[in-house]
């Protein structure tokens, strides 16, 4: 099925130099960036994006880390790309990810772990409304695509 999900490329990443390397990885895939903007999370955003998490004893630190300097938004699309990027990142924390994804490869942490993807379909649809309105998702047609899937895939 094809999906979109909102992507974040956390503080940790952008101070890291990071970011190229992780948006290599979901381009090398044949993903399809939809949709990019750099900002500063305020903790208003915050909030709503962790709402989930905010009466969770680690909240104060995570919205204190996530609001610490500038992020990337990105909308990514692709079939099953809601599960597919989950599996990319890897384990919520650095030290548990398998070697080989994005967390696995680059953090050895719960909280700075670079990068965050929507986890279902509700979700990413939420998310993505927080980060972006609809006339900034530049839907597209990637011209490689019979390169990159068979017809009936
Ligand atoms: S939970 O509640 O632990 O199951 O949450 P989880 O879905 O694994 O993680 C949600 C986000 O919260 C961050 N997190 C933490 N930050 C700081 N300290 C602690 N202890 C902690 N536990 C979880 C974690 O990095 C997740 O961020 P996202 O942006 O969703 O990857």
């Amino acid at each position: 099925m094809l999906q979109k999900s909102l992507v974040l490329l956390k503080p940790d990443c952008v101070e890291r130099r990071l970011m190229g390397q992780i948006i290599a990885r979901f381009e090398a895939k044949g993903l399809n960036i939809v949709a990019m903007k750099m900002l500063r999370v305020t903790p208003e955003l915050a909030k709503q994006h962790y709402a989930e998490h905010v009466e969770k004893p680690f909240y104060p630190s995570l919205e204190k880390f996530i609001t610490s300097a500038p992020i990337v938004a990105m909308a990514i699309e692709g079939l099953d790309v809601i599960r597919l990027i989950r599996d990319m990142l890897g384990a919520t924390n650095g030290l548990n990810a398998a070697p080989g994804t994005i967390r696995g490869d680059f953090s050895s942490s719960r909280q700075m772990n670079l990068v965050h993807a929507s986890d279902s379909p509700e979700s990413a649809e939420r998310e993505l409304s927080l980060y972006f309105d609809a006339v900034e998702i530049c839907e597209h047609e990637l011209l490689l695509t019979p390169s990159l899937r068979a017809e009936d895939e």
